[in-house]
């Protein structure tokens, strides 16, 4: 796939790295191509660095890895994303985002021409999407959102980043739980002291 990454620092340059290395196309949309987060990214195979919106013109799948606060200016800059899934990573955390949206993924559907907006990649810290396995376990991702096409996106680039598995919890009207379950594991790790290396997986009997 060709992908843009839009937010080239923790959870983008972590993601970029592991499809860079499945052979996807990663083409890093930044602000200034001189000066961003995660120049070293350049050395990965199949990279390149562009404006945002030339790297957007140029993909089929969009992973947007910025703050959420910025989701409206963000989703302003991508230029026309008519027909690309956007995947997006973000989280608004202790109520710092876009105002007006409960959560990132509404403020994207209203301010871009597609409808093939997802929400994935946003539930487990950057750490764990650089490395998913735990004592030869691999964790399970989780993705929400009406379009069947971004979620079967989403979910293959889940398993080439080494996701075990690519829980589906439903359409758009989920993009608030699943920021919450983001916010889950940040308050496990953060604020009840377990640290960063811990990670969800669905159990079955
Ligand atoms: N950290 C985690 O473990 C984690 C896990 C899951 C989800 N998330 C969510 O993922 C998002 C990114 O987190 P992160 O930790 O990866 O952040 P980060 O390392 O600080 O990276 C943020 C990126 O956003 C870019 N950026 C900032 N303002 C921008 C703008 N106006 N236009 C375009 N790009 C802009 C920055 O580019 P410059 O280099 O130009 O400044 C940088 O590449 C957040 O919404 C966060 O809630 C984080």
């Amino acid at each position: 796939m060709k992908i843009a990454i839009i937010g080239t620092g923790n959870v983008g340059g972590a993601l970029a790295t592991k499809w860079a290395s499945k052979g996807h196309t990663i083409l890093l949309g930044v602000r200034n191509t001189s000066e961003f987060k995660g120049k070293e990214l350049l050395k990965n195979p199949n990279t390149t660095v562009h404006t945002t919106e030339e790297a957007v013109q140029s993909a089929d799948v969009i992973l947007l890895a910025t703050p959420a606060t910025i989701a409206v200016e963000v989703a302003k800059s991508l230029g026309d994303t008519t027909g690309k899934v956007i995947i997006d990573a973000a989280n608004i955390v202790m109520g710092r985002g876009p105002q007006g949206y409960n959560n990132v993924a509404d403020a994207i559907l209203a301010n871009t021409a597609t409808r093939d907006v997802v929400k994935c990649f946003n539930s487990t810290g950057f750490n764990n999407m650089a490395n998913t396995q735990y004592n030869g376990t691999a964790l399970d991702m989780f993705v929400a959102g009406d379009s069947q096409k971004g979620k079967s996106v989403a979910k293959e680039l889940a398993l080439d980043a080494g996701f075990a598995e690519c829980y589906d919890i439903g359409g758009n009207d989920k993009f608030q739980l699943i920021e919450q379950f983001a916010f889950f594991w940040i308050n496990l790790a953060m604020f009840q002291g377990q640290g960063r290396e811990i990670g969800f997986k669905l159990l079955k009997r």
